[in-house]
């Protein structure tokens, strides 16, 4: 069993990532609130078109005057290389911390293991402290807050759930034939070539998005895409197409 005195405070001398959730601090759990308010130094992710860190304002209520905020701005990079340099200032940062017996949590939106700066930030730390010095503390996905809106399960029995960017339209087009309920982050920029896609195969109907999933007023939910395709939409954007679902297996009756 995992030792779980490591999650009760941030320890000295140890590096975790924290996932928030989605926005909303009740969404927030008891662990990672508890991490963010005994870290020493708390790294806080900021996309470069953001004005603000989304990850540091689910937490800043935790934050005291005491800690020390390490904000970083990162670019939506593409390639390997320019994320890890974007990334190695801050990894040589969290590591020297370390080495001086602070304790470092890197906030992070949703869950640190999916779509997530930490993936980036995370190889770096490994690279030079002892592995058990370094923690993954998971949080609640967007595409969980998403579907929480709608009380329809994303899946049952033999159901495939796939999670993939939108940006790639020709991939999305194969996942349309592989699942039974697709879940497509990073929709903001493709939706019209989206819903159109959605539309060639008749799921168009079936297909939804939330934006800003759990944060208040900023929330909205389109409970169609051609719906969702009218306003302006900004970078927290999801959607969910429940394709269908997979006949139950008998075998066992
Ligand atoms: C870089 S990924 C972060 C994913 C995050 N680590 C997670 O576990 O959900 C960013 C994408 O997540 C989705 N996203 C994150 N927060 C969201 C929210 N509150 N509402 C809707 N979508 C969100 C959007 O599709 C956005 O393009």
């Amino acid at each position: 069993m995992a030792n779980e005195s490591i999650y009760s405070r941030a320890l000295q001398g140890h590096f975790y990532a924290v996932g928030v959730g989605p926005g909303p601090p009740d969404l927030l759990t008891c662990r990672a609130a508890r991490l963010v308010e005994t870290a020493d130094v708390i790294i806080a992710p900021r996309s470069a078109v953001a004005k603000t860190s989304l990850a540091l304002d689910t937490v800043r209520h935790l934050i005291a005057p005491r800690q020390e905020v390490l904000d970083h701005q990162y670019a939506m990079k593409q390639s390997e290389t320019a994320a890890t340099a974007n990334w190695a200032p801050m990894a040589e940062l969290a590591i020297d911390r370390c080495l001086h017996e602070k304790s470092v949590v890197q906030i992070t939106l949703g869950d640190p293991m999916i779509y997530s700066t930490t993936c980036y930030l995370l190889p770096l730390v490994l690279e030079r402290l002892d592995a058990g010095h370094v923690h993954v503390v998971p949080g609640i996905g967007a595409f969980q807050a998403a579907a929480s809106l709608f009380a329809e399960p994303l899946t049952i029995q033999n159901d495939r759930l796939m999670l993939m960017p939108a940006t790639d339209l020709a991939a999305v087009e194969l996942a349309l034939g592989q699942c039974e309920t697709l879940v497509l982050y990073k929709c903001a920029k493709v939706l019209k070539p989206l819903a159109a896609l959605l539309e060639k195969h008749g799921l168009a109907g079936v297909a939804r998005m939330v934006c800003y999933a759990g944060q208040g007023g900023r929330q909205t939910i389109h409970e169609t895409l051609s719906d969702a395709i009218a306003p302006r939409h900004d970078y927290l954007a999801t959607v969910i197409v429940h394709i269908g679902r997979k006949p139950w297996n008998t075998a066992t009756e």
